[in-house]
């Protein structure tokens, strides 16, 4: 069974509720999920795993300081043993979605290979975005596995 990671960070619930999307959909496929606030989370956390979400609200259009802070935790203590790992991204948004530059950049300063198109969600999810979501929860449930 692959282990999936996702990691996140919310201030409203939107995005923990694209979290919540993403990680039954990989469930659903089969793998073990841990879910975390980019605060909770840590570098043992990214080593530990076989595929990795990476989900953000927008905040001036770049990611949230919560996946930030996780992100920059984690650089050098996992530089050059994440290279190649599946990720897929996801942020929401109120009309914008730019963050999701700041989140794919800087999954390419990791070498994390983007495994699904990310998903961007205006606001709280609804069923079609949380179908999209749970698509990518799939999609790294199935590359965890491989
Ligand atoms: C400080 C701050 C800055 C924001 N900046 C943007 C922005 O630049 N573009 C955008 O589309 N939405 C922006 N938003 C809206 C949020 O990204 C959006 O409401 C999001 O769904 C909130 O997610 P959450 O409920 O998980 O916190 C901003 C919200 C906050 C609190």
């Amino acid at each position: 069974m692959g282990k999936v990671l996702v990691v996140y960070c919310s201030m409203s619930g939107n995005t923990k509720a694209a979290a919540e999307a993403v990680a039954a959909g990989a469930r659903d496929a089969g793998a073990e999920v841990a879910v975390k606030t980019g605060f909770e989370a840590g570098p043992e956390d990214l080593l530990a795993c076989d595929a990795v979400a990476l989900g953000s609200y927008d905040a001036f259009s770049y990611m949230g300081g919560g996946l930030k802070d996780f992100l920059d935790r984690a650089f050098y203590p996992t530089k050059e043993e994440v290279t190649d790992k599946p990720y897929g991204a996801f942020v929401t948004h109120g009309g914008g979605g730019r963050a999701i530059g700041s989140v794919e950049s800087v999954a390419g300063s990791f070498k994390l290979r983007k495994m699904a198109d990310s998903v961007l969600v205006k606001g709280s999810p609804d069923e079609a975005a949380s179908a999209q979501l749970r698509a990518l929860g799939a999609a790294l449930a199935e590359a965890a596995e491989g």
